[in-house]
């Protein structure tokens, strides 16, 4: 495969706006197959921002130079929220934080949340099943406040007094000014002045949310001191920390927010898109339903039938086409090469796995949903092919748990419910942070068994 390199001017680059601006998933393709997978936007003399669309550029970047790639740089603006959290530290402080909070990754303590898990969604269930009949429901809203509730209640407290719809609400104030088509409206506002640096807007809601959530946190803590059999797995590790002197106070709350901003709404958006994927292609979801059936006629278990390689490939089919952090940047620290390109030192680099995933020449049948892509044995050597939860070093630790999640959730929807999508209307994708449907997913949800 031979790598296309092409420099875009100002000039140029203003013809793709109202693309970007109306529909920018698509539009970012349609550069990539225009131009190929390595373009250069000169926005203005000093400021570029390049798209890298090639898997070797993109294992360069996150994993081989990775030491010259700032991800904090890129995504400055987030600092009074996400502080000096996992997400954004760098250097010695990363790797301070990636050690204490491991362990809540490994194996054997994530099947200490399976009960938690199962107790939430059986409620979910449950209340989907007693709707009546015809009844539309709001998978995504349903769904993130399903894995907000998981996620605090394994992590941080199993406390309930906690406003899940509040965190939620004040979470989306605070991420919609980071939303790609409020950076885009920023940037034509300052003249192209900035164009990928996620913008956090300092308006009043903004601040507002900002504070609640400050005392959210503040209260989980609280409470989870008060009643110390409440306190969650990464919540216990941070504060036993912080007594020993080993992190500060703010740390505590940094790593707290960080948790939450990067562990639910991902998940939440996984879990969505699949269960559209399978509403939408009635033929995988009748098939999976059959075997999960069939794998419990045998006396498999639930945990058992969700690591089955079936349940695996149609969750990782439905990441590959909508992967929920549907792009993520960088900015370039020192001048460093990709093959014969040179990247200047304080570049953008945007590396958009929703394109990567869907590129023509890396994928048999790239737009449609096929969940043999990911047949063991198809899928060799496509590690930076396929970067749902990115790469390298600073690739998702909670991986593990959220494939856990995804993979016991959806084997319990499948063993008991089926999911009817309201239209066939190709939904419109808003690009946040996390990929969104425009319009809310709606879904005639029924039992199984009547
Ligand atoms: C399907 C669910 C998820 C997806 C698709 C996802 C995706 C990602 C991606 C793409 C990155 C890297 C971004 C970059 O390189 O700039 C990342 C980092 C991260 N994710 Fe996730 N994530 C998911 C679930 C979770 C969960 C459940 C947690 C925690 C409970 C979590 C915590 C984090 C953290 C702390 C980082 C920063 C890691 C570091 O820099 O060391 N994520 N995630």
């Amino acid at each position: 495969m031979t790598v296309k390199i092409t420099t875009i001017n100002l000039l140029r680059f203003l013809k793709w706006i109202p693309g970007l601006l109306k529909n920018p998933l698509p539009t970012i393709i349609k550069i990539t197959n225009k131009y190929g997978d390595l373009v250069q936007f000169n926005l203005t003399k000093s400021q570029k921002l390049i798209l890298v669309n090639h898997p070797n550029y993109i294992k360069h970047i996150l994993k081989d130079n990775q030491e010259n790639y700032s991800r904090r740089k890129a995504i400055k603006p987030l600092e009074p929220f996400l502080g000096d959290g996992l997400f954004m530290s760098e250097g010695k402080l990363w790797e301070q934080m990636h050690q204490l909070v491991k362990p809540s990754f490994h194996d054997e303590q994530i099947k200490n949340y399976y009960s938690c898990i199962k107790t939430e969604t059986t409620q979910f269930i449950n209340s989907w099943k007693s709707k009546p009949k015809g009844s539309l429901v709001d998978v995504e809203l349903e769904i993130n406040i399903l894995m907000l509730k998981i996620l605090i209640k394994t992590q941080l407290s199993n406390s309930t007094e906690i406003d899940f719809i509040e965190i939620i609400k004040c979470l989306r104030i605070l991420l919609s000014t980071a939303s790609f088509a409020n950076q885009k409206i920023d940037y034509a506002k300052t003249k192209l002045s900035k164009f990928i640096g996620v913008k956090f807007k300092e308006d009043k809601k903004t601040i507002q949310a900002l504070n609640r959530l400050n005392e959210i946190i503040l209260s989980i803590r609280n409470n989870a001191k008060e009643k110390p059999e409440s306190i969650g797995f990464v919540l216990q590790i941070l504060e036993q920390a912080k007594e020993k002197n080993i992190i500060t106070d703010q740390q505590v709350r940094d790593e707290m927010m960080n948790f939450i901003f990067a562990g639910f709404d991902t998940t939440a958006s996984a879990l969505t898109w699949t269960l559209y994927c399978i509403a939408k292609h009635k033929n995988y979801q009748e098939s999976i339903q059959e075997e999960v059936k069939l794998h419990a006629s045998t006396g498999l278990s639930l945990d058992e039938i969700a690591q089955t390689d079936s349940v695996k490939m149609i969750i990782q089919e439905s990441m590959r086409l909508f992967p929920p952090v549907w792009s993520f940047h960088r900015v370039s620290i020192n001048e460093d090469k990709l093959g014969d390109f040179i990247i200047p030192a304080n570049s953008y680099i945007m590396i958009c796995p929703y394109a990567l995933h869907r590129h023509t020449e890396l994928w048999e049948k790239p737009n449609e949903f096929y969940p043999e892509h990911f047949k063991p044995g198809n899928f060799q050597g496509k590690a930076f092919t396929y970067i749902p939860f990115g790469q390298g070093k600073r690739m998702c630790i909670g991986k593990p748990l959220a494939m856990a999640e995804l993979q016991l959730i959806f084997t319990m929807f499948m063993s008991e419910l089926n999911f009817e999508l309201e239209t066939n209307k190709e939904p419109i994708i808003v690009p946040g942070i996390i990929i969104k449907s425009k319009k809310p997913l709606l879904m005639n949800i029924t039992s199984l068994t009547n």
